[in-house]
């Protein structure tokens, strides 16, 4: 089992290159199940959970091959011929649940089992599942499986007014009714930039969709869809935690790729803290203005707010800044496992429910930490690249179901970093 060992170091500088979206590549590759004509994928993240969408995708009979060391991925699902996503699969990754109304929308049928819940909380599909019914579905439950069938003639389309913007469920409805027969509204939809990623996907194989990245998209359902190529957008995420390397151990860093337009909550927060963004020809430039950054109070909310993906890293920041932090998160019921492993290095963190105060120290004394969660796991890393001494991060395992070859991509900026096999 890998581990990653950090040395606490100085000023970082150089530039990161940005990969393309994990949560984009992840709905846009489920989409090939809407049309018999091949889709590929350019720019894709190289990252396991993309292995594991490869591997439930060619379990339903889609054929894919990837090029470019992985950046590009070649997928047609003309000889589909399965419409059960099987539990072994599904159990390892939460976004398997995302074949659920492509299957629907092509076959009438699908059999897709329930993801049980994860670190970071219960994360129940009964959004989704009202999408789909929505549509004209019946969809019941049955041994931990969800068992979906479109009407006769196949799905209509409807309206649907979520309860929560789900950004997991609005994939699932948009693609669904990409193929339903007549229009569908989805209300309260989500808007994050991975969801506007996919409806220009979907637009090029020939769906007919508007309003994405608003909260009500409109989506005129057509008999099938064609073939296209996509570039994935680039990846919110992992800009922002590279975005927070010079800002916990000082120095200037070019995240490659980065657009403030993809991380523009964010972005203020830091500017808040005392940090510097600027949009560089090739991305954005990144320099923390004192020896410490101020305290800030954060509110994690669906997009264009606060990302929850970011609350982690933004609170390993936090653990050295001049003051007393809050954070609120909004989005999932159990995302401050990190909390623990930061104190563990020194910091001063009260967690109560959904609220973790932060109070400022200064400095951070490295220690053998637990990744528990994927951007837990990086929030230590994070933290390490300042602390006081050796840090050993283990089970990172979590780190490369979203992260790129995390170590060399740091030590390109000057981090002592180094994976281990222990
Ligand atoms: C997506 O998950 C992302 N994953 C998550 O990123 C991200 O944290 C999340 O959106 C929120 O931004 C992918 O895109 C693959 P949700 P998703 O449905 O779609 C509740 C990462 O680190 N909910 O918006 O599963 C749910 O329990 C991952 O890359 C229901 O109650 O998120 C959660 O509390 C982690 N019923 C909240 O909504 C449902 O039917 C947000 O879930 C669906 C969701």
């Amino acid at each position: 089992m890998d581990s990653i060992l950090v040395r606490g170091n100085g000023p970082l500088s150089g530039q990161v290159p940005i990969a393309g979206a994990k949560n984009a590549c992840l709905t846009l590759m489920p989409a090939t199940l809407l049309s018999e004509e091949p889709l590929t994928l350019t720019n894709a993240p190289r990252l396991s959970d993309i292995k594991t969408m490869t591997e439930l995708l060619q379990s339903l009979g889609a054929e894919i091959s990837t090029l470019q060391d992985g950046k590009v991925i070649a997928m047609s699902s003309h000889s589909m011929d399965n419409h059960i996503a099987d539990y072994e699969i599904v159990r390892k990754m939460r976004a398997s649940n995302l074949v659920l109304g492509p299957m629907l929308a092509r076959l009438g049928k699908a059999v897709v089992s329930l993801p049980g819940g994860c670190a970071i909380g219960a994360r129940p599909m009964d959004l989704h599942i009202e999408g789909m019914e929505a549509l004209g579905a019946v969809v019941e439950l049955r041994d931990g499986y969800l068992h979906a069938n479109a009407p006769i003639g196949g799905l209509k389309g409807g309206v649907y007014n979520m309860r929560f913007a789900s950004v997991g469920a609005t994939e699932n409805f948009v693609m669904a009714a990409s193929l339903a027969k007549g229009t569908s509204i989805l209300k309260n939809a989500a808007r994050e930039p991975e969801i506007v990623d996919l409806v220009s996907c979907l637009k090029k194989m020939g769906a007919q969709i508007e309003g994405e990245g608003t909260s009500e998209i409109t989506i005129q359902g057509v008999d099938r869809l064609g073939s296209a190529t996509h570039e994935v957008v680039t990846d919110r995420i992992e800009l922002g935690t590279y975005m927070l390397a010079p800002v916990i151990a000082g120095g200037e860093v070019e995240c490659l790729g980065g657009r403030l337009s993809l991380v523009k909550a964010f972005s203020e927060k830091l500017d808040a803290a005392g940090v510097d963004v600027s949009e560089t020809e090739r991305g954005l430039l990144v320099r923390r203005r004192g020896d410490r950054v101020k305290a800030v109070d954060v509110v994690t909310q669906p997009f264009p707010g606060f990302p929850t993906d970011l609350q982690a890293q933004m609170m390993a920041a936090l653990t050295t800044a001049a003051g007393v932090s809050v954070l609120e998160e909004k989005i999932f019921e159990n995302r401050f496992m990190h909390a623990p492993e930061l104190m563990r290095m020194g910091a001063q963190i009260d967690v109560h429910g959904g609220t973790a105060t932060v109070t400022g120290v200064e400095t951070l004394k490295g220690a053998p930490v637990m990744a528990t969660d994927l951007r837990a796991s990086v929030s230590l890393i994070l933290a390490a690249l300042a602390a006081e001494g050796e840090t050993l991060v283990k089970r990172v395992y979590h780190l490369d179901r979203g992260y790129e070859r995390v170590e060399d991509k740091l030590s390109q900026i000057g981090a002592h970093i180094e994976r281990v096999q222990e």
